[in-house]
């Protein structure tokens, strides 16, 4: 029977979690998995929501038991697989009928995809869900690009599924193609940028306090009370305080410190530059991944170098610098994922709904937090501002960009890494420069390649004395 609202097919913990929320929201959903022995796994979790669940081994029977027109929800692997499930399904579906790609996508594929969709006159949607499997499950933040009407006809679903933040749904329309896909790319950036911070401040409390784990944890705790009140804060308490049951030591401890990543953090530095964007702390917290796992190098490093002593004396630092540099260095992070945002919203056509993009992340995501609150007010204000100049921010950044600073200078002089850190404050040196040293560079491309500068007293394009010369031998 052809009753279902939706269709999601792909039930790993992703998919699987958001056809629960969907049917626990009252929709009928059919399911569908690639390997069919998953299908009955996930119903027995189902639990009462199964009856308003109905799985399909073939692919055929999925799609009629979809009312039409069809709207299906892909949650599979990125990438080619994608494009694979699209293949099998687009012969089975009306000229109406929607495919939703709810998966972390590349932007340039949902680009592709959208309007390979639009030629054959089939609606499509690249859709950027985040929040892990238990935002999938109770409520993800939902970043939607494609057409216009394409979003109207099923956000009634994607807003009764998504969290909210105080009554107002984290799902929202970015622009066309793969708009939803980048605003989620810069997301992750984000997410990265964000988690790097913390982990660097971590770092200095771990091997420049001495400070164990649960007690770092206890710290967390407790500055998850005030301005950094944030998912990431929150959990970085909560892994801190967590004990592993088979040696009884921190769970921290025994981590191996070699990050992983699935690349959207690489992405969003990719894109920063082909667009000419600078997001320091982004590629700051890319570059520290990509080191850490270089577990070898860095071995021999230690091997050859020495560690040295990495302690900070108490009355060098407190932790009350360490929040207030924690802070600065978040605003800064965020200034330039949002710059980004709006060079691309440019260069795309896209129209991003700035304060929109502040608003979708206060709940369901990774990096929900309080201050994405104060960021959306003010982007209201003032969308294409730099966050950092924003009256609010600036006066939190007067406050706290000079613990920043002693934090990176002793946590430098103490041999830490804290490349993310500096990269914020290099930020900020940077953007409250009016006169950089760029005139330097300037001069050199135009010493060897003739390439011209302007001047600071005249308009125009303009050479050097030194080319005849130097080009006259
Ligand atoms: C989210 C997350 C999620 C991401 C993981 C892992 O918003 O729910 O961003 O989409 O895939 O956090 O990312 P890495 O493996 O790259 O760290």
């Amino acid at each position: 029977m052809a009753n279902a609202d939706i269709g999601v097919i792909g039930l790993g913990t992703m998919g699987a979690m958001l056809a629960l929320n969907i049917a626990d929201n009252g929709f009928r959903v059919a399911v569908h998995n690639r390997t069919a022995a998953r299908i009955p796994q996930f119903l027995d979790t189902a639990g009462p929501l199964a009856d308003r669940i109905t799985g399909h081994a073939e692919l055929a029977e999925f799609v009629a038991a979809i009312a039409s027109p069809r709207n299906i929800i892909l949650m599979v692997p990125a990438g080619a697989v994608v494009d694979a499930q699209i293949e099998k399904l687009r012969p089975l579906l009306d000229a109406d009928d929607m495919i939703i790609d709810a998966g972390n996508a590349d932007f340039h594929e949902s680009e592709r995809r959208a309007s390979e969709a639009e030629k054959a006159g089939a609606p499509f949607l690249g859709i950027g869900v985040s929040g892990g499997a238990e935002g999938a499950r109770f409520g993800p933040s939902i970043m939607g690009g494609g057409s216009r009407t394409a979003w109207d006809r099923v956000s009634h679903i994607l807003t009764a599924i998504a969290a909210s933040f105080g009554g107002t749904p984290c799902a929202t329309y970015m622009g066309t193609g793969g708009a939803g896909h980048f605003v989620k790319t810069v997301h992750n950036g984000i997410e990265y940028a964000d988690m790097q911070l913390i982990a660097e401040v971590y770092g200095v409390m771990r091997d420049g306090f001495g400070k164990d784990a649960a007690a770092c944890g206890a710290v967390f705790d407790r500055w998850n009370e005030g301005l950094l009140q944030s998912y990431l804060i929150e959990i970085s308490g909560k892994v801190a305080a967590a004990t592993d049951p088979e040696t009884g030591k921190p769970v921290l401890d025994i981590i191996l410190d070699r990050a992983g990543q699935k690349g959207t953090g690489r992405w969003t530095v990719i894109e920063s530059q082909m667009l000419g964007s600078a997001v320091p702390v982004i590629e700051a917290a890319v570059g520290a991944r990509n080191m850490s796992a270089r577990r070898d190098l860095r071995l021999a490093g230690a091997e050859t170098f020495g560690a040295g002593d990495r302690r900070i004396a108490a009355e060098a630092l407190s932790l009350e610098d360490l929040e207030r540099a924690l802070i600065a260095g978040k605003i800064l992070c965020y200034a330039q994922g949002f710059d980004l945002l709006l060079k691309a919203s440019d260069e795309y056509a896209w129209d991003l709904p700035m304060p929109e993009i502040a608003k979708v992340w206060r709940a369901g995501c990774i990096i929900r937090s309080t201050m994405l609150d104060d960021m959306a007010e003010a982007l209201t204000d003032a969308p294409s501002r730099n966050l950092a100049l924003a009256p609010y921010f600036k006066t939190l950044l007067d406050d706290s960009i000079g613990a920043l600073r002693k934090v990176a200078v002793c946590a430098l002089a103490a041999g830490h890494p804290v490349p993310a850190l500096t990269a914020a404050l290099t930020y900020f040196d940077t953007l409250t420069s009016a006169r950089t040293s760029a005139n330097m560079l300037q001069a050199q491309r135009d010493y060897f390649g003739a390439h011209g500068f302007e001047r600071v007293d005249q308009d125009g394009d303009h050479h050097g004395p030194w080319l005849d010369q130097h080009l006259d031998g």
